[in-house]
Protein backbone atom coordinates (compact mmCIF):
# COMPACT_ATOMS: atom_id res chain seq x y z
CA UNK A 1 0.00 0.00 0.00
CA UNK A 2 1.70 3.07 -0.96
CA UNK A 3 1.71 5.99 2.03
CA UNK A 4 1.56 9.32 1.28
CA UNK A 5 3.03 12.27 3.34
CA UNK A 6 0.91 14.95 3.41
CA UNK A 7 0.35 18.76 5.07
CA UNK A 8 -3.12 19.97 6.29
CA UNK A 9 -3.56 22.95 4.40
CA UNK A 10 -7.18 24.17 5.02
CA UNK A 11 -9.16 23.44 8.10
CA UNK A 12 -13.09 24.54 7.93
CA UNK A 13 -15.76 23.32 10.53
CA UNK A 14 -18.71 23.14 8.37
CA UNK A 15 -21.53 22.10 10.39
CA UNK A 16 -21.50 21.65 14.62
CA UNK A 17 -20.13 18.57 14.32
CA UNK A 18 -18.55 18.14 10.46
CA UNK A 19 -15.28 19.60 9.69
CA UNK A 20 -13.57 19.87 6.65
CA UNK A 21 -10.17 18.90 6.07
CA UNK A 22 -8.06 19.90 3.08
CA UNK A 23 -4.81 18.06 2.26
CA UNK A 24 -1.58 18.35 0.18
CA UNK A 25 1.65 16.30 -0.84
CA UNK A 26 3.86 17.22 1.79
CA UNK A 27 6.39 17.46 -1.09
CA UNK A 28 4.18 20.03 -3.22
CA UNK A 29 3.71 17.74 -5.77
CA UNK A 30 0.35 16.50 -7.73
CA UNK A 31 -1.59 13.63 -5.73
CA UNK A 32 -2.57 10.25 -6.96
CA UNK A 33 -5.42 11.15 -9.38
CA UNK A 34 -8.61 8.78 -8.00
CA UNK A 35 -12.56 8.72 -9.18
CA UNK A 36 -15.89 9.31 -6.99
CA UNK A 37 -15.97 6.94 -4.26
CA UNK A 38 -12.69 6.78 -3.26
CA UNK A 39 -10.97 6.50 0.31
CA UNK A 40 -8.22 7.24 2.01
CA UNK A 41 -7.05 5.53 5.16
CA UNK A 42 -5.52 8.25 7.76
CA UNK A 43 -2.68 7.06 10.05
CA UNK A 44 -4.19 8.12 13.49
CA UNK A 45 -1.58 8.58 16.39
CA UNK A 46 -1.94 5.92 19.04
CA UNK A 47 -4.56 4.20 16.92
CA UNK A 48 -3.69 0.35 16.25
CA UNK A 49 -5.65 0.90 12.84
CA UNK A 50 -6.01 3.70 10.10
CA UNK A 51 -9.04 5.54 9.52
CA UNK A 52 -11.41 5.78 6.47
CA UNK A 53 -12.51 9.00 5.24
CA UNK A 54 -13.68 9.56 1.44
CA UNK A 55 -12.46 12.18 -0.57
CA UNK A 56 -14.78 14.62 -1.96
CA UNK A 57 -14.07 15.16 -5.06
CA UNK A 58 -16.42 17.66 -6.31
CA UNK A 59 -14.39 20.56 -7.04
CA UNK A 60 -13.10 20.14 -10.84
CA UNK A 61 -10.71 22.47 -10.76
CA UNK A 62 -8.64 20.15 -8.04
CA UNK A 63 -8.03 17.51 -10.91
CA UNK A 64 -5.15 17.69 -13.55
CA UNK A 65 -3.91 15.89 -15.66
CA UNK A 66 -1.17 14.87 -13.85
CA UNK A 67 -3.01 14.02 -10.39
CA UNK A 68 -5.11 15.96 -8.11
CA UNK A 69 -3.86 18.76 -6.48
CA UNK A 70 -5.62 18.34 -2.88
CA UNK A 71 -7.31 15.79 -1.42
CA UNK A 72 -10.95 17.29 0.58
CA UNK A 73 -12.29 15.16 3.37
CA UNK A 74 -15.21 15.60 5.71
CA UNK A 75 -14.49 14.25 9.17
CA UNK A 76 -17.62 14.07 11.76
CA UNK A 77 -16.64 14.41 15.17
CA UNK A 78 -17.52 11.65 17.42
CA UNK A 79 -17.04 12.68 20.88
CA UNK A 80 -17.23 8.69 22.38
CA UNK A 81 -15.28 7.35 19.66
CA UNK A 82 -11.97 5.32 19.14
CA UNK A 83 -10.13 8.48 18.80
CA UNK A 84 -9.78 8.84 14.93
CA UNK A 85 -12.14 11.73 14.75
CA UNK A 86 -11.42 13.82 17.84
CA UNK A 87 -7.47 13.52 16.63
CA UNK A 88 -8.99 15.23 12.91
CA UNK A 89 -10.96 17.70 14.55
CA UNK A 90 -7.32 19.06 16.36
CA UNK A 91 -5.71 19.29 12.85
CA UNK A 92 -4.40 22.76 12.16
CA UNK A 93 -2.99 23.84 8.87
CA UNK A 94 0.82 23.23 8.59
CA UNK A 95 -0.05 20.11 10.25
CA UNK A 96 1.53 16.86 8.88
CA UNK A 97 -0.59 13.67 8.21
CA UNK A 98 0.11 10.18 6.68
CA UNK A 99 -2.37 8.32 4.96
CA UNK A 100 -2.55 5.76 2.35
CA UNK A 101 -3.08 6.50 -1.43
CA UNK A 102 -6.83 6.19 -2.71
CA UNK A 103 -8.44 3.36 -2.91
CA UNK A 104 -12.35 2.61 -4.38
CA UNK A 105 -14.43 0.27 -3.17
CA UNK A 106 -17.64 2.11 -3.98
CA UNK A 107 -17.28 3.39 -7.66
CA UNK A 108 -19.89 4.12 -9.53
CA UNK A 109 -21.21 1.54 -12.23
CA UNK A 110 -21.38 1.92 -15.78
CA UNK A 111 -25.24 1.52 -16.49
CA UNK A 112 -27.93 3.19 -18.66
CA UNK A 113 -30.63 3.57 -15.64
CA UNK A 114 -30.67 6.19 -12.87
CA UNK A 115 -28.56 6.24 -10.20
CA UNK A 116 -30.17 7.09 -6.60
CA UNK A 117 -27.51 8.38 -4.53
CA UNK A 118 -29.10 7.76 -1.08
CA UNK A 119 -26.65 10.12 1.89
CA UNK A 120 -27.02 9.59 5.78
CA UNK A 121 -25.48 12.15 7.68
CA UNK A 122 -21.52 12.28 6.94
CA UNK A 123 -22.28 9.55 4.12
CA UNK A 124 -22.95 12.67 1.79
CA UNK A 125 -19.24 12.76 1.13
CA UNK A 126 -18.99 10.39 -1.49
CA UNK A 127 -22.10 10.62 -2.46
CA UNK A 128 -21.68 14.37 -3.41
CA UNK A 129 -18.42 13.34 -5.37
CA UNK A 130 -20.67 10.53 -7.20
CA UNK A 131 -23.33 13.92 -7.93
CA UNK A 132 -20.44 16.34 -9.29
CA UNK A 133 -19.68 13.31 -11.25
CA UNK A 134 -22.83 12.01 -12.96
CA UNK A 135 -23.73 15.43 -13.57
CA UNK A 136 -20.48 16.11 -15.51
CA UNK A 137 -20.96 13.00 -17.52
CA UNK A 138 -24.70 14.14 -18.19
CA UNK A 139 -26.09 10.80 -16.58
CA UNK A 140 -29.54 10.13 -14.64
CA UNK A 141 -29.49 10.39 -10.81
CA UNK A 142 -31.32 11.93 -7.90
CA UNK A 143 -29.63 12.74 -4.49
CA UNK A 144 -31.44 11.81 -0.97
CA UNK A 145 -29.67 13.60 1.57
CA UNK A 146 -30.78 12.60 5.11
CA UNK A 147 -29.11 14.13 8.40
CA UNK A 148 -31.23 14.68 11.82
CA UNK A 149 -31.51 18.43 10.85
CA UNK A 150 -30.62 21.03 8.15
CA UNK A 151 -27.98 22.48 10.74
CA UNK A 152 -25.98 19.21 10.36
CA UNK A 153 -26.34 18.69 6.33
CA UNK A 154 -22.49 19.51 5.73
CA UNK A 155 -21.40 20.61 1.67
CA UNK A 156 -25.10 21.39 1.23
CA UNK A 157 -24.28 24.64 -0.85
CA UNK A 158 -21.76 22.09 -3.43
CA UNK A 159 -24.65 19.38 -3.54
CA UNK A 160 -26.90 21.71 -4.41
CA UNK A 161 -24.69 22.85 -7.33
CA UNK A 162 -23.73 19.62 -8.02
CA UNK A 163 -27.62 18.17 -7.93
CA UNK A 164 -29.54 21.16 -9.12
CA UNK A 165 -33.42 19.95 -9.80
CA UNK A 166 -32.15 16.55 -8.21
CA UNK A 167 -31.57 16.81 -5.05
CA UNK A 168 -34.32 15.84 -1.95
CA UNK A 169 -33.28 17.40 1.45
CA UNK A 170 -34.50 14.76 4.54
CA UNK A 171 -34.32 16.77 7.65
CA UNK A 172 -35.46 14.22 10.39
CA UNK A 173 -36.39 17.59 12.84
CA UNK A 174 -39.10 18.71 10.15
CA UNK A 175 -42.95 17.47 9.43
CA UNK A 176 -42.31 14.75 6.92
CA UNK A 177 -38.96 15.07 6.97
CA UNK A 178 -38.18 11.98 7.09
CA UNK A 179 -37.03 9.35 4.14
CA UNK A 180 -39.37 6.56 3.63
CA UNK A 181 -37.56 4.09 1.92
CA UNK A 182 -39.59 1.85 1.58
CA UNK A 183 -41.60 4.65 -0.52
CA UNK A 184 -38.68 5.89 -2.05
CA UNK A 185 -37.39 1.87 -3.69
CA UNK A 186 -41.08 0.71 -4.48
CA UNK A 187 -41.42 3.75 -6.54
CA UNK A 188 -38.22 3.97 -8.71
CA UNK A 189 -37.82 2.49 -12.14
CA UNK A 190 -36.63 -1.24 -11.74
CA UNK A 191 -33.45 -0.35 -14.14
CA UNK A 192 -32.44 2.18 -11.49
CA UNK A 193 -29.00 1.31 -9.47
CA UNK A 194 -29.15 2.46 -5.45
CA UNK A 195 -25.82 4.18 -4.05
CA UNK A 196 -26.07 4.30 -0.35
CA UNK A 197 -23.97 5.73 2.20
CA UNK A 198 -24.75 6.37 5.68
CA UNK A 199 -25.08 4.61 8.90
CA UNK A 200 -26.01 0.61 9.52
CA UNK A 201 -29.35 1.18 10.29
CA UNK A 202 -30.17 2.99 7.15
CA UNK A 203 -28.30 0.38 5.19
CA UNK A 204 -30.17 -2.51 6.89
CA UNK A 205 -33.63 -0.90 6.33
CA UNK A 206 -32.42 -0.44 2.49
CA UNK A 207 -31.61 -4.18 2.37
CA UNK A 208 -34.52 -5.50 3.81
CA UNK A 209 -36.54 -3.54 1.47
CA UNK A 210 -34.50 -4.53 -1.21
CA UNK A 211 -35.29 -8.33 0.07
CA UNK A 212 -39.44 -7.53 -0.41
CA UNK A 213 -39.00 -5.99 -3.54
CA UNK A 214 -36.83 -8.76 -5.05
CA UNK A 215 -33.93 -5.79 -5.97
CA UNK A 216 -30.93 -7.31 -8.09
CA UNK A 217 -28.10 -7.29 -5.95
CA UNK A 218 -25.87 -6.37 -8.49
CA UNK A 219 -28.26 -2.78 -8.51
CA UNK A 220 -27.39 -1.99 -4.84
CA UNK A 221 -24.24 -0.39 -4.10
CA UNK A 222 -23.07 0.79 -0.30
CA UNK A 223 -20.34 1.60 1.80
CA UNK A 224 -20.61 1.65 5.33
CA UNK A 225 -18.58 4.08 7.49
CA UNK A 226 -18.86 2.21 10.73
CA UNK A 227 -16.69 -0.52 11.73
CA UNK A 228 -17.27 -3.37 13.77
CA UNK A 229 -19.40 -2.01 17.08
CA UNK A 230 -20.66 -3.98 20.15
CA UNK A 231 -24.50 -4.36 20.53
CA UNK A 232 -26.86 -4.86 23.36
CA UNK A 233 -26.27 -8.23 24.53
CA UNK A 234 -23.29 -9.34 23.35
CA UNK A 235 -21.61 -11.97 25.31
CA UNK A 236 -17.76 -13.78 24.99
CA UNK A 237 -17.22 -16.82 23.67
CA UNK A 238 -14.37 -19.37 22.96
CA UNK A 239 -12.87 -19.86 19.38
CA UNK A 240 -10.66 -22.95 19.07
CA UNK A 241 -8.06 -22.61 15.57
CA UNK A 242 -8.36 -26.59 14.81
CA UNK A 243 -4.90 -26.26 12.74
CA UNK A 244 -2.79 -24.87 15.36
CA UNK A 245 -4.82 -25.66 18.36
CA UNK A 246 -4.78 -22.58 20.15
CA UNK A 247 -8.08 -22.14 21.68
CA UNK A 248 -9.18 -18.29 22.64
CA UNK A 249 -11.66 -16.33 24.71
CA UNK A 250 -13.05 -13.35 22.36
CA UNK A 251 -14.95 -10.83 24.77
CA UNK A 252 -18.25 -9.38 24.15
CA UNK A 253 -16.44 -6.10 23.06
CA UNK A 254 -13.38 -7.59 20.85
CA UNK A 255 -13.75 -9.07 17.19
CA UNK A 256 -11.98 -12.87 16.37
CA UNK A 257 -9.97 -10.38 14.47
CA UNK A 258 -9.04 -8.19 16.90
CA UNK A 259 -8.61 -11.37 19.57
CA UNK A 260 -6.33 -13.19 16.72
CA UNK A 261 -4.48 -10.53 16.23
CA UNK A 262 -3.72 -10.25 19.92
CA UNK A 263 -2.92 -13.61 20.51
CA UNK A 264 0.47 -12.84 17.21
CA UNK A 265 -1.75 -14.95 14.81
CA UNK A 266 -1.87 -12.52 11.35
CA UNK A 267 -5.65 -12.87 10.29
CA UNK A 268 -6.00 -11.69 6.58
CA UNK A 269 -8.70 -8.69 6.83
CA UNK A 270 -9.71 -5.47 4.99
CA UNK A 271 -12.44 -3.41 5.46
CA UNK A 272 -12.97 -4.10 8.91
CA UNK A 273 -16.38 -3.58 8.23
CA UNK A 274 -17.93 -6.79 6.95
CA UNK A 275 -18.16 -6.06 3.56
CA UNK A 276 -14.97 -7.52 1.10
CA UNK A 277 -15.35 -10.77 2.23
CA UNK A 278 -11.27 -11.01 2.57
CA UNK A 279 -11.53 -12.34 6.60
CA UNK A 280 -13.59 -15.00 5.68
CA UNK A 281 -12.73 -18.15 7.79
CA UNK A 282 -14.34 -21.45 7.58
CA UNK A 283 -16.41 -22.89 10.24
CA UNK A 284 -16.06 -26.46 11.50
CA UNK A 285 -18.42 -26.70 14.56
CA UNK A 286 -20.45 -24.22 16.52
CA UNK A 287 -23.21 -21.60 15.06
CA UNK A 288 -22.10 -18.16 13.86
CA UNK A 289 -24.26 -14.84 14.49
CA UNK A 290 -23.59 -13.36 11.35
CA UNK A 291 -23.36 -9.52 11.05
CA UNK A 292 -21.56 -8.94 7.49
CA UNK A 293 -22.89 -7.56 4.77
CA UNK A 294 -21.19 -9.76 2.21
CA UNK A 295 -22.53 -13.40 2.15
CA UNK A 296 -25.30 -14.31 0.84
CA UNK A 297 -28.90 -15.18 2.80
CA UNK A 298 -28.29 -19.16 2.17
CA UNK A 299 -24.54 -18.76 3.60
CA UNK A 300 -25.33 -17.55 6.49
CA UNK A 301 -28.40 -20.20 6.99
CA UNK A 302 -25.36 -22.49 6.33
CA UNK A 303 -23.32 -21.28 8.74
CA UNK A 304 -19.91 -22.60 7.01
CA UNK A 305 -18.15 -19.30 6.69
CA UNK A 306 -17.39 -16.46 9.07
CA UNK A 307 -16.64 -12.80 8.44
CA UNK A 308 -14.00 -12.61 11.70
CA UNK A 309 -13.94 -8.87 11.46
CA UNK A 310 -17.65 -8.42 12.67
CA UNK A 311 -19.44 -11.66 13.00
CA UNK A 312 -19.72 -13.36 16.35
CA UNK A 313 -21.31 -16.76 17.88
CA UNK A 314 -24.43 -17.92 18.97
CA UNK A 315 -23.13 -20.74 20.37
CA UNK A 316 -20.47 -20.54 23.42
CA UNK A 317 -17.78 -22.03 21.24
CA UNK A 318 -16.63 -21.62 17.35
CA UNK A 319 -13.78 -24.50 15.82
CA UNK A 320 -12.32 -22.20 12.97
CA UNK A 321 -10.35 -23.73 10.17
CA UNK A 322 -7.27 -21.75 11.55
S1 LIG B 1 -12.39 -7.48 6.49
FE1 LIG B 1 -13.89 -7.05 5.00
S2 LIG B 1 -15.50 -8.43 5.50
FE2 LIG B 1 -14.06 -8.67 7.11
Amino acid sequence: MEILDLVVSDVRQLTPLVRQITLRAANGQALPATQAGAHVKVSVPGLDEPRSYSLVLAQAESCTSGGVQAYRLGVRLEPEGAGGSRYMHGLQAGDSVRASAPRNDFPLQDHAGPAVLIAGGIGITPILSMAGALREAGRPFQVRYCASGREHMAFLDELQAAADGCLTLHAADTPDGRLELAALMAGLPRDSHLYVCGPRRMLDEVLEHSKTLAWPACQLHFELFETAAPQAGDQPFEIELRQSGMVLQVPADQTIADVLEAAGCDPMYDCKRGECGVCSVDVLEGIPDHRDYFLSDSEKAAGKVIQICISRAKSPRLVLDL
